[in-house]
C-alpha cells in the first residue's frame, strides 16, 4: 500500500486529501507506506543528525525492528545508541533513566520505536535531556523553555496516536496518577507509519491497542473541544478502524488491515490533538493506576457506559448516530468481544466496596473536563456501579 493506494481507498468517503494526507499537523510530517522505515536514516542526514537515541523496548529487539532501523541509521553513516529498558505505562522514573542514558552520549536526535509506551518516553526524556528539571516540571502545556531535539516516531503498534501528538503521557512515579506534558516542540517532526512494523505484535496487543485507538476515534468526536477539522479526523479514523478490527483479529498479517488500523490510529491521534478526550479516559486512568487493568482494556470496558451517558444529551446523540447504522454502544461491546476483553469489573477483581475511591479519582482527571456532558462523583459511581 502506498499514499496513492489511501487515496483509492479513501475515495468513496467524504474526506478531503488535506485530512488523508494529515496536512493540519503543524510540527509532524507523516510518510507512511510498508517499509517506510527503511527511509529513516535518509531522513535523520536531512536533519544533520550524527548520533541518535534510539528508545524501544525487549520486545521490539527481539522482533527484529531495531536491525532495520539500525542498518538504515548505519547506511547514512549516523550513530546510534539504544535504550531499551521501556516498560509499559512509563513513568517519571523510566522517563530520567532514558534521559541519564542519553546525557552522557551528546545525541542530536531522538527516535522513538514501539507502542505507545515508546514514544511518549522517548518524548519525555526529550523534555528532559533539553530542559532539565523533572517530568512534573512539564505538566500542562508549553511549560519548557528550551528548544528540544528532533524527535522521529516509528509506532508499532496501532494504539495511541502519539506520534501525531505533542503530550507525553507520563505516570507520576509517587502517586501512579498519568500526567499530560504538552508543547508543540516535543512533537514527532517525521513520523513513520509502517504497518509491517505492526504485523508481528501478539493478539493481546492488536486487540487492546485497537480497542483504545477507536475509543480515541469515538471520544475526540464529541469532546467540548473538538472542531470541524478534528470531527473530520475522528471520523474517519473511526471508519478504517471499524471496518479492519476484526480482520486483523483474524488474519494478523492482512497488510491492507494493518494499515486501516495504523493510519486510522494516527487520525485519532491528529484529532485528540486538538479535541482530547473525555470521561471513559477519565474512568479508565484510575482502574489502570490501582488495578493495573491495561489501557486499552479500561476504557474499552467503560466506553459503552458513557456513550449511553453522552447520549442524554440529544446533540451528542445525534453524532453518535451520524457515525454508523446502528447503536453505537452495541457495537462497542461487538468489538469487545472480538477482542476477548471481559467487560465486567467484578472480573478484575474490583468490588462495590472500590467504586467511591475509583470515583473520587476519576472525577479529578483532566481529560474529563473536556466531556460534552459533566461527570461527578456521583455520575461516575453510577457509570462503575452500571460496568460491575
Ligand atoms: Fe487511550
Amino acid at each position: 500500500m502506498t499514499n496513492a493506494d489511501v487515496y483509492d481507498v479513501c475515495k468513496d468517503l467524504d474526506f478531503s486529501k488535506d485530512i488523508i494526507n494529515f496536512v493540519h499537523l503543524n510540527s509532524t510530517k507523516v510518510i507512511f507506506g510498508p517499509n517506510c522505515v527503511r527511509f529513516v536514516g535518509n531522513k535523520a542526514k536531512e536533519f544533520n543528525a550524527t548520533k541518535a537515541l534510539i528508545v524501544t523496548d525487549s520486545g521490539i529487539l527481539n522482533a527484529g525492528h531495531l536491525d532495520v532501523v539500525l542498518e538504515s541509521m548505519n547506511d547514512s553513516q549516523v550513530d546510534c545508541i539504544v535504550y531499551s529498558e521501556v516498560t509499559e505505562n512509563p513513568s517519571s522514573y523510566d522517563v530520567n533513566n532514558c534521559a541519564t542514558f542519553a546525557k552522557s552520549h551528546s545525541v542530536d536526535l531522538i527516535l522513538g520505536l514501539g507502542g505507545g509506551s515508546s514514544l511518549d518516553t522517548a518524548k519525555g526524556a526529550n523534555f528532559i535531556i533539553t530542559n532539565g528539571g523533572e517530568m512534573k516540571d512539564y505538566r500542562g502545556i508549553d511549560k519548557a523553555s528550551n528548544d528540544m531535539l528532533p524527535f522521529f516516531a516509528i509506532p508499532t503498534t496501532a494504539g495511541t496516536g502519539s506520534e501525531c501528538q505533542s503530550f507525553a503521557i507520563i505516570s507520576d512515579t509517587e502517586t501512579h496518577e498519568k500526567m499530560a506534558c504538552g508543547d508543540k516542540r516535543a512533537a514527532a517532526r517525521i513520523a513513520f507509519l509502517d504497518p509491517l512494523l505492526t504485523t508481528t505484535q501478539p493478539f493481546k496487543i492488536t486487540a487492546q491497542t485497537g480497542i483504545d485507538a477507536i475509543s480515541h476515534s469515538i471520544e475526540s468526536l464529541v469532546t467540548k473541544t473538538k472542531t470541524d477539522v478534528s470531527e473530520k479526523y475522528s471520523r474517519l479514523s473511526f471508519h478504517l478502524i471499524n471496518r479492519s478490527f476484526e480482520n486483523v483479529i483474524k488474519d494478523p498479517e492482512n497488510i491492507n488491515a494493518r494499515s486501516d488500523m495504523l493510519l486510522g490510529a494516527a487520525y485519532a491521534g491528529t484529532a485528540i490533538e486538538c479535541s482530547m478526550l473525555g470521561a471513559a479516559h477519565a474512568a479508565a486512568n484510575p482502574m489502570t493506576a490501582k488495578f493495573s487493568i491495561p489501557h486499552g482494556v479500561a476504557v474499552g470496558i467503560m466506553l459503552p457506559h458513557i456513550i449511553k451517558y453522552n447520549s442524554l444529551d440529544n446533540e451528542v446523540a445525534d453524532v453518535y448516530d451520524s457515525l454508523i447504522g446502528q447503536c453505537l454502544s452495541e457495537r462497542v461491546v461487538e468489538l469487545l468481544n472480538i477482542a476477548k476483553i471481559k467487560v465486567r469489573l467484578g472480573e478484575y477483581g474490583i468490588t462495590n466496596n472500590d467504586l467511591l475511591s475509583l470515583s473520587e479519582a476519576a472525577a479529578t482527571q483532566w481529560t474529563g473536563n473536556f466531556n460534552p456532558r459533566r461527570v461527578s462523583v456521583d455520575d461516575f459511581l453510577e457509570l462503575y456501579k452500571s460496568a460491575l
